[in-house]
This record gives structure tokens, sequence and C-alpha cells, in this order.
């Protein structure tokens, strides 16, 4: 498979932020990880992040045009009001997995509710960097 891994607004922060609930590790350490998973599995991975919409919104597109089978994302913050992505991942209809370090249910209440998961084959929420290795697999099995 073809896999893009999307990060949202903030992510580039981890390892810095809030690290009692995000943990201790950067992005770029997650992406190595999920690139050797990858590597492993046979299948071919890009990532991209991106603190602004705009710029998420043309990455799905691209996928789209660049033949992807599977999208991974961590829409970050904007998983809770950008029916734009919502909108953006309906439109491509490429199979994607929304991931989640924490556990956005057991949080604010304004967490709880994603706007984006429904244009998603499922959700992953609360198992930390784990959870991008979960997305692979889930991709897999819907494949
Ligand atoms: C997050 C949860 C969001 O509520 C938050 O805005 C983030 C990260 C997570 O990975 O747990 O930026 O998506």
């Amino acid at each position: 498979m073809k896999i893009m891994v999307i990060n949202g607004p903030n992510l580039n922060m981890l390892g810095v932020r809030e690290k009692d609930i995000y943990g201790l590790d950067n992005l770029e350490s997650i992406e190595k990880m999920v690139e050797k998973e990858c590597k492993k599995r046979m299948h071919t991975v890009e990532f991209f992040q991106s603190n602004s919409e705009g710029a998420i919104i043309d990455n799905i597109h691209r996928a789209y045009f660049e033949k992807f089978d599977g999208i991974i994302i961590n829409p970050g913050a904007y998983t809770h009001y950008s029916y734009a992505i919502h909108d953006a991942i309906k439109a491509v209809n490429i199979k994607t997995v929304e991931v989640h370090l924490s556990n956005i249910h057991s949080r604010e209440e304004f967490r709880s509710k994603s706007v984006t998961a429904s244009a998603c084959i499922g959700q992953i929420s609360g198992f930390g960097k784990i959870g991008y290795l979960l997305g692979i697999y889930a991709l897999e099995k819907q494949n």
C-alpha cells in the first residue's frame, strides 16, 4: 500500500507540549517508527505536517491525484470543528483512519466530539504513538 500520514496543528511540538498527555517523543521519532513498520510490511509511506487547514486539505487532495491507498490522519484540534477536512476526506474516497495520541473521550468536553471521524473508516484514540501503528494495521484490514 501507498500510505500518507498527516499530522495537524501543534503536532510538530510533540516532545515539548504537554508531555504528560502526549508523551516524550517528538514527531520525527514517531515518523521514524511508522516508517520502519511500513518498510517491514512492504508499504511505502509519506509524511506531512501542517498547522494550516488549507495545507492539510491540499495534501488530502494530493493523496487522490498521486493514487495513495490509505491515509492516517491526526487532525489535532481541527478534529473538533473542521467540516472542510471532513469534506476533503469524503471527496477523495481514500480509506482514512483518524488517530489521536490522547483519549479524546476522557478529556475536556469539547474534545469528545470529532467532526472528521465520520468521514473515516474508524478512529483510534488513547494509545499514544502506538495509535499510528494501529492505523497501519487497520488500513491493511480494509484494503
Ligand atoms: C490530539 C487531541 C486534540 O484534541 C488536540 O487538539 C491535539 C492532539 C491527540 O492526538 O490526542 O492537538 O489530536
